[in-house]
């Protein structure tokens, strides 16, 4: 707790162009959030080369990233938006927790089954040790809510767990965190398969909406939206592609799901694709334009990267040192 706030942490990869997934499950409400916490906001590189990443590409995907972020209406001034390979207690404290993990716990993890099977002939320590160095990154800044999409649930639990085993042993040395997952768009689902996670790496590019994408890309990729022999706007289970649609308007416009259905009670596909592709279109225009200003502005970007990195790293020492000495590390002679 700092000036009575409690305190955020969350993060996104640094691989590819972010999607309207990370916008509606993650970011969009860490922006309504920013006002009442602590903010830390960490765009995680470390995570990012648990694939191969080509070098070039990952810097250039790590600063578009930390833009997005400003972009999207956070205030760097306010909240910390920094790269989490800047601040080394993170991989410190990783491999500290490390050492308080199971295999078994690890082993049960179903993005690493997803991963490793995506990656069949790059199945890396690092890909089986993700969510130790997530739980280090929750835990580093004693944070009290984590916002993300539904899809990070099993790894922030794994985190909880990994904070109260310590705290049984030490004491409390750690806040237990807590998950903020949105009612609305906590999972987006591909448009061309929406039995399938919205995702930045899809080799099909109707699937994916970037959050960068220009307007008629957005409105030819509804259009494209996969549906169903229906005819019915209606959120049920069996027309997974309408219920998507449903999930990215309402997320959108903070319309409840009776009420878009009500809207559109007798319309036909393709008026409601044009509609969803719309409120998109006009949710991310404003974040497209400061972006564009964001990208011109070089000396301003680099000074927040400059200064939220010793503002982070300043805070995340405290809590290493903290943990260094329950342990039993060697004292620091100064
Ligand atoms: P990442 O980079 O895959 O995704 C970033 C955030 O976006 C959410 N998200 C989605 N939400 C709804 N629908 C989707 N299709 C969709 N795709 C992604 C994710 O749930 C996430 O909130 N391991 C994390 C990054 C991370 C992190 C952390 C998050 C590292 N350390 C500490 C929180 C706290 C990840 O890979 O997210």
């Amino acid at each position: 707790m700092l000036d009575g706030k409690k305190t955020i942490f969350s993060g996104m990869q640094a691989t590819g162009n972010l999607t309207l997934g990370n916008y509606l499950g993650a970011l969009t409400n860490w922006v309504d959030l920013a006002d009442d916490y602590n903010c830390y906001y960490c765009v995680v590189d470390e995570h990012a080369i648990t694939v191969r990443q080509d070098p070039t590409a990952l810097r250039q995907n790590a600063r578009k990233v930390l833009m997005i972020y400003i972009a999207a209406g956070l205030d760097p001034e306010k909240c910390c938006i920094y790269y989490q390979s800047h601040v080394s207690a993170h991989a410190e404290l990783g491999w500290i927790l490390g050492c308080y993990t199971y295999m078994g716990e690890l082993s049960r993890m179903t993005q690493f089954k997803d991963k490793s099977a995506k990656h069949a002939d790059n199945i890396n320590a690092g890909l089986f040790t993700y969510p130790v160095l997530m739980a280090a990154d929750i835990l580093l800044y004693q944070s009290d809510l984590v916002p993300v999409g539904s899809d990070q649930k099993q790894h922030l639990e794994l985190a909880r767990d990994i904070a109260i085993r310590f705290n049984n042993i030490y004491g409390d040395v750690f806040t237990i965190p807590e998950g903020y997952i949105p009612k609305a768009g906590a999972r987006i689902m591909s448009l061309q398969d929406p039995t399938k996670k919205m995702s930045k790496s899809d080799e099909n590019e109707n699937a994916t909406i970037h959050i960068l994408d220009k307007p008629d890309d957005i409105i030819r990729k509804f259009k494209r939206a996969v549906t169903d022999s229906v005819g019915i706007i209606q959120y049920t289970d069996d027309q997974p592609g309408i219920r998507n649609l449903i999930d990215i308007y309402t997320a959108c416009t903070g319309k409840t799901v009776d009420e878009t259905v009500r809207e559109f009670d007798g319309k036909g596909y393709g008026d409601f694709k044009m509609a969803v592709g719309e409120v998109v279109v006009d949710k991310l225009a404003p974040i497209q334009a400061r972006y564009d200003e964001l990208a011109k502005d070089k000396a301003y970007v680099d000074s927040i990267i400059k200064n939220n990195a010793e503002k982070a790293s300043y805070f995340a020492n405290k809590t290493l040192r903290k943990v260094q000495k329950k342990i039993g590390y060697p004292e620091r002679i100064r």
